[in-house]
């Protein structure tokens, strides 16, 4: 593996590899040790995280590999993205130059660049992580992008096998769309939508109308996905419960409607209640999420909860990421 953009990217023998090291480093929170000693990762985040960055940081310390945050705009210079720009505004720095540079001191980069949610085009073609990809002469880590967020993937996939002791295939998952105020991207919908079926789970996804996932990532995820128009119909005998907040493709050129449509439907919430529809479920969120908003505290913090599990699972799988991306010996 030299990158890792997306899953759909990569092969059906590399995706079964990195879940079933993902389960190894679960086990064995010494496998794998110093053997990354010397290599460095650098982590470059322009948006927000909490699990993403300190995770990386903690896969990495147990390789023994080293490794650097940055925070672009705090500590940094500006970064201008366009090709072919006259630098004559207030950004410093080309991001093709700061790519290259990077990839003088780092042995992998590891970039978080979220969707813009102004061009549909843009984001569908990971413009942005494309051009860093290009740029630089490293491997480069998807850490969320405009559309995937192979990491989160790869831990729900691991995590979620571990829950059906290695069989979860023909297990119902619901990916459920929740109520957020603010309209977030589909990146996360989008790969555990994805994982799911790849694992071979009874898919659906629920959404109100205006809120569907892209159609192309639908394809992408095969002929066997359900389509409900309703919370809780879609719960009855689920045994994963997936909640994301997601924005509506009106966003894109309607954002004033998209949030009215959107506040239309703040009842999107898993509560105990719905939970007891189905068959023993798990929730999943990959986390933050916003208490009473998008779930219940009774659904947290009670037996059917997966999400600390989920997030423990963030690491084993960047853990396994690392370890393809630089061949170690496991
Ligand atoms: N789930 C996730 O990617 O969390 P962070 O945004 O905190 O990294």
């Amino acid at each position: 593996m030299n990158n890792l953009i997306d899953w759909h990217l990569e092969s059906d023998a590399v995706w079964q590899a990195c879940i079933e090291l993902a389960q190894r480093f679960a086990a064995d929170r010494t496998l794998g040790q110093d053997q990354a000693k010397g290599r460095s990762l650098a982590l470059l985040f322009f948006n927000p995280s909490l699990r993403t960055r300190t995770s990386m940081e903690i896969a990495a310390a147990r390789l023994g590999a080293h490794s650097s945050v940055i925070v672009p705009g705090q500590g940094t210079w500006g970064f201008a993205w366009e090709d072919g720009t006259v630098m004559d505004g207030g950004e410093a720095e080309h991001i093709h130059d700061a790519a290259g540079v990077l990839s003088q001191y780092f042995d992998a980069i590891g970039v978080r660049l979220f969707a813009s949610l102004t061009s549909r085009e843009a984001d569908r073609e990971e413009r942005h992580l494309k051009r860093f990809e290009r740029a630089a002469q490293v491997p480069v880590v998807n850490l969320e992008s405009a559309y995937y967020h192979p990491c989160q993937a790869l831990a729900d996939a691991a995590c979620i096998t571990e829950r059906f002791d290695g069989n979860p295939a023909g297990k119902k998952f619901v990916l459920t769309w929740a109520y957020h105020p603010r309209a977030l991207p589909t990146a996360v919908p989008n790969s555990a939508l994805l994982a799911a079926a790849r694992l071979g789970m009874d898919v659906t996804v629920a959404a109100p109308e205006g809120f569907e996932l892209d159609p192309a990532v639908l394809d992408m995820a095969g002929s066997g996905v359900s389509v409900s128009r309703g919370m809780d119909e879609a719960l009855d005998g689920a045994d994963v419960v997936y909640a994301k907040s997601w924005s509506g493709s009106m966003v894109y050129h309607l954002p004033e409607a998209e949030a009215a449509a959107r506040a239309l439907h703040s009842d999107w919430r898993v509560t105990a209640d719905r939970m007891r529809r189905t068959r023993d479920g798990a929730f999943m969120h990959c986390l933050p999420v916003r208490r009473g908003v998008v779930v219940d505290d009774a659904v947290l913090d009670g037996p059917q909860a997966l999400h600390l599990r989920q997030a423990a699972y963030r690491l084993f799988a960047q853990q396994a990421i690392l370890s393809k991306i630089w061949d170690l010996p496991l």
